[in-house]
């Protein structure tokens, strides 16, 4: 049997049940509020406030983690299931920090779908943009929340106008607002015609919907004030003239982004939004992978490690390594191959992360998030899979483009700087080199404010003041070849040499023509700017 809008085979009702997805948007926009109301909604928290506590200043990952730190339990809100009527929600969390690191990729490459959260008074912001270039780099489906409406927002027209000129996206309405800032009352919802009130005096409430039978049922009048009423109905009209009606096919494609209106804050609009992920958002889908791709139904669990977090119990120093399932039913105590080592592993403590607590996973399916603790076994890209070779592509390595040395405060302490410095290597926010010869490390970014943030994380750790400082190189190279020449490299570039975290070689230079020059004199030794994350 063919599912209609997919053309793909009808899934297991557990696994059509799933939607994987991801929350992108501009720092402020709301993402944390929004989140917090899924929770709500989806009955994995009681009250609103319990993640984040009232008037509190904004949770950063870090807060939360001290918030952790401070409960006495480890837990974390990289990516936490929840139910929403006869769907399971798997929401992965993206990194918050406002610079932009290969976490965010990677994290994207887990998901089936993503939710775009815009402030209705600030329209498409840089970050939006950013996340949403990744989004449609897999085609990922994406679903807008136009937040805020609460207070002076753009007009509707001019916020859809943006989105489909700034970022190239066909946007449909899925609901309409009515009045805006203190005017606001609600929303019309175009896809179920229910007109949707807010509650302004309690903030975790949300009202009854009210059925309308299309725009000239009388019953619009007993709740709009004419006024509005008169507005809304032009505005329907204009906007069914001037935008594409909702259409599964290419919203799916992601050529087509229906737009909710609302205010997380108020709870409004949310329901609306989730009802939208659940009948319209895609079940799990076929992952690329080498050689040939993998598909949800397959009886046989396989799934790849997209994120690996360290840390989270600052007393064990264990690591958790996050994996999407990218097929089958898994099964705890399940043995699983791990393909880079060929060694099988025995998945007997597998956790699942809902709002307030990590459980045990007993059993998950193709979609699902599950979080394997290990002690550093298992990297970014790894395969687990029952046995086959398989090797899953589209989790992006990036070439370091800024290199700094990196220096203790107290170089008595420079042992533990390499442990740390190590942590942040496997967890995928640094690469990091230790050159052959000299002192220090020669630590690579993608984006200037990650070291920033590497020298607050260390510092908050581990306790250990840093200094970032400018390296005397600009590029590195990952060097490839047989063993003989590649050593053979190595001693006659010794100034030149570093080895990464897995004492792999890396050639370090600021001249391009020191490279060019590699390629000339050294032609059995291949130079790379990028080190795939699979053997
Ligand atoms: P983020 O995770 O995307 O960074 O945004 P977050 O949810 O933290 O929201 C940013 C600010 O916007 C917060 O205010 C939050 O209360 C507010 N906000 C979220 N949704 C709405 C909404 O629908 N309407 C209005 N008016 N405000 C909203 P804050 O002052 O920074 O924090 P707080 O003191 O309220 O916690």
């Amino acid at each position: 049997m063919l599912d209609a809008p997919t053309n793909r085979p009808a899934l297991p009702p557990e696994i059509a049940r799933r939607r994987t997805f991801a929350i992108i948007s501009h720092p402020d926009a709301g993402k944390t509020t929004l989140t917090e109301k899924f929770l709500l909604f989806g009955g994995a928290i009681q009250m609103a406030g319990q993640v984040r506590a009232k008037g509190e200043a904004r949770r950063t990952r870090s807060d939360f983690m001290q918030m952790e730190k401070d409960r006495g339990i480890s837990v974390s809100a990289s990516a936490m299931s929840f139910d929403f009527g006869k769907y399971r929600f798997n929401l992965v969390d993206t990194p918050g920090h406002s610079d932009f690191s290969e976490d965010t990729y990677r994290t994207l490459t887990a998901v089936d779908a993503a939710i775009m959260v815009i402030d209705g008074a600030k329209g498409v912001e840089s970050q939006t943009r950013k996340l949403f270039e990744v989004c449609r780099m897999r085609d990922l489906p994406i679903l807008t929340f136009c937040n805020k409406m609460d207070r002076e927002a753009r007009d509707t027209f001019t916020i859809i106008d943006e989105i489909q000129e700034n970022l190239a996206i066909d946007v449909t309405p899925a609901s309409w607002p009515i009045g805006m800032g203190r005017e606001f009352i609600g929303c019309y919802d175009i896809l179920h015609d229910r007109l949707e009130l807010m509650d302004r005096a309690d903030r975790n409430r949300v009202a009854e919907s009210i059925r309308i039978d299309g725009l000239d049922d009388p019953k619009l009048a007993e709740h709009v004030p004419a006024d509005l009423l008169a507005q809304l109905r032009e505005e329907l009209e204009m906007a069914r003239e001037l935008l594409p009606p909702f259409d599964a096919k290419a919203f799916l494609e992601g050529s087509l982004t229906p737009i909710w209106f609302g205010s997380a804050i108020n709870s409004f609009g949310v329901k609306e939004l989730m009802e939208g992920m659940a009948e319209h958002g895609p079940a799990p889908q076929l992952q690329p992978a080498e050689p040939r791709q993998v598909a949800p139904e397959e009886d046989k669990v396989a799934g790849f490690v997209f994120k690996v977090q360290a840390n989270m119990d600052p007393k064990h120093r264990d690591r958790v390594a996050f994996v999407r399932l990218a097929s089958g039913h898994f099964l705890r105590g399940m043995k699983l191959t791990h393909v880079r080592s060929k060694k099988p592993m025995a998945i007997s403590n597998p956790v699942m992360f809902l709002a307030s607590d990590r459980e045990l996973a007993e059993e998950a399916w193709a979609g699902d998030i599950i979080g394997i603790p290990n002690h550093g076994q298992l990297r970014i890209g790894d395969a687990l899979t029952e046995g086959e070779a398989l090797r899953f592509t589209g989790i992006p390595s990036f070439a370091p483009e800024l290199l700094q040395t990196c220096r203790a405060g107290d170089p008595m302490k420079a042992k533990h700087l390499d442990k740390a410095l190590m942590q942040f290597a496997e967890e995928g926010a640094a690469k990091v080199f230790k050159p052959m010869i000299g002192s220090g490390f020669v630590v690579g970014v993608v984006g200037a404010l990650q070291f920033e943030v590497l020298a607050s994380r260390i510092e908050g750790e581990y306790g250990l003041p840093v200094r970032f400082e400018p390296s005397q190189f600009t590029s590195a190279r990952w060097v490839h070849g047989p063993k003989d020449a590649v050593e053979a490299f190595g001693q006659a570039n010794k100034q030149h040499m570093a080895t990464d975290n897995d004492g792999d070689p890396v050639y370090l230079t600021r001249l391009q023509w020191d490279i060019d020059r590699v390629a000339r004199d050294y032609p059995q030794v291949r130079l790379s700017a990028t080190k795939e994350l699979m053997v």
